[in-house]
């Protein structure tokens, strides 16, 4: 490890913080890289730590002990909690907003207003609070369903509902409000449905309105081939997506992200990091579904091996707010992603299965540990729901899938399950 580099502390452990790790790792400037808590493959980039992203004073002397010139926020609990303001009082960078840059993930409500403020294209919707829920009730009444029901709120992903029937909409609303996903839902986000397919598209922001664009992605939601069942952290990704062709690009970075980075200017919002649009494509028109304040899993499996150039220094000039002078550019190739989860998930399921066949990656795939462990004996195990991505490179999406498919075929654990059909709707958009 190089004396001069920068020692980088990076929040996490899931496949976007092996994939950020990787990445991290390549750059020259890298000093030591410390990733915690990390997981069963992290330590291969760098050095796991036994620390809670939300324990911020067990974390600030670790930055002190360590001399961590960065630290990078991989999720969003620890920014929503305010890490980057905890740190900014001790002059360390963190990458990521400030704890009210992070209201644009942590509030549906507060997300929403933004948007109507800086003439964000988003869909119509109205917020509503126990004393309001017969208001409610009559603004579900004005419009057609589905209805899209939405905890302001964190809720780890479940506080969104999509509800076809009026009656049960109503009743879903009330029991929102009355604790169904406890104080986040206390006030509910009701809006328009939109049709269309959706994409991820992020963007790396400095604060000062400078910006970089990353490849776009699409993820899969749902544990069922076709987007049926429950819904999943995610189960796969691709880049790029054939939709989001230059037209569609040019009016995400016209109508989305420049109004939103110059409305966190001009709300005195301070964000130097990731920002992460969840859009929609209502016919070849982009509008926002969300927004999200780190980059996306399993995309991140995705976009950041098509990242060329050096994550270190875009993470730091990001976070002392000038990108201005940082050359960051795409591999033309594409990269798709599939992820194998434990057998029950995203229910309930067994943990501590051996895993094997990781120790050779086929070659231009990379597998990205998530939920897995090692134990003292060195064993890989599997730990949680999502245990490995397949991640691979190749010159067409079609390409890059039969190989992530082949390397997740190298790979076995008892109860391994994984979509066989992720990217399939986008291959005959492909060109
Ligand atoms: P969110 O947590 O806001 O991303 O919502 C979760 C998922 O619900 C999104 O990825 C969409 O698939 C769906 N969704 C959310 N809002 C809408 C909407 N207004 N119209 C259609 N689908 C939506
Ligand atoms: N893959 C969606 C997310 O990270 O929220």
């Amino acid at each position: 490890m190089s004396i001069k580099g920068k020692n980088i502390l990076l929040l996490g452990s899931g496949g976007r913080e092996s994939a950020l790790a990787r990445k991290l790792s390549q750059s020259e400037l890298c000093g030591n890289l410390f990733i915690a808590p990390g997981n069963g493959g992290t330590g291969r980039y760098g050095t796991n730590v036994a620390l809670s992203p939300l324990d911020f004073d067990a974390l600030a002397a670790f930055v002190d002990e360590n001399n961590i010139d960065l630290v990078v926020a991989g999720n969003e609990d620890p920014l929503v909690a305010g890490i980057y303001d905890y740190f900014a009082t001790r002059g360390v960078p963190v990458l990521g907003p400030s704890k009210e840059g992070a209201r644009l993930e942590g509030s549906k409500d507060f997300a929403k207003q933004f948007m109507m403020r800086h003439g964000i294209p988003t869909a119509r919707y109205s917020s509503f609070t126990a004393g309001t829920a017969e208001e409610g009730c009559r603004f579900l009444e004005s419009l057609k369903p589905p209805y899209v029901l939405k905890a302001d709120g964190l809720a780890a992903g479940k506080g969104v509902l999509i509800i076809d029937n009026l009656d049960e909409a109503k009743e879903a609303l009330r029991s929102m409000l009355s604790g169904m996903f406890g104080k986040s839902s206390a006030t509910v986000v009701i809006e328009e449905f939109l049709s269309g397919i959706e994409c991820s598209v992020f963007v790396l922001t400095d604060g000062n309105g400078g910006y970089r664009i990353l490849p776009e992605a699409k993820d899969y939601k749902r544990i069922g081939e076709g987007d049926t069942g429950l819904n999943t952290g995610g189960m796969g990704a691709v880049s790029p997506v054939a939709f989001a062709d230059a037209e569609f690009m040019r009016k995400v970075e016209e109508r989305i992200i420049r109004p939103t980075v110059d409305g966190l200017r001009a709300d005195n919002i301070l964000y130097r990091g990731f920002i992460f649009f969840g859009l929609i494509n209502v016919g070849g028109d982009p509008m926002v579904i969300e927004y999200n304040v780190r980059m996306g899993d399993p995309e991140t499996e995705v976009v950041m091996p098509r990242v060329t150039g050096d994550l270190v220094q875009a993470a730091l000039a990001a976070a002392s707010g000038d990108l201005a002078d940082v050359p960051m550019g795409v591999d033309p190739r594409a990269a798709t992603t599939v992820m194998m989860v434990s057998g029950g998930y995203p229910g309930s399921y067994p943990k501590g299965f051996k895993i094997t066949g990781l120790s050779s990656e086929p070659d231009d795939c990379i597998y990205f540990h998530a939920g897995t462990a090692l134990t003292p004996e060195g064993d890989v195990v599997t730990s949680g729901g999502r245990v490995i991505a397949a991640t691979a490179l190749a010159p067409t999406v079609s390409e890059a899938l039969a190989k992530s498919y082949a390397a997740v075929d190298a790979i076995s654990f008892e109860g391994k399950y994984f979509r066989r059909d992720i990217g399939r709707d986008l291959l005959s958009l492909e060109k």
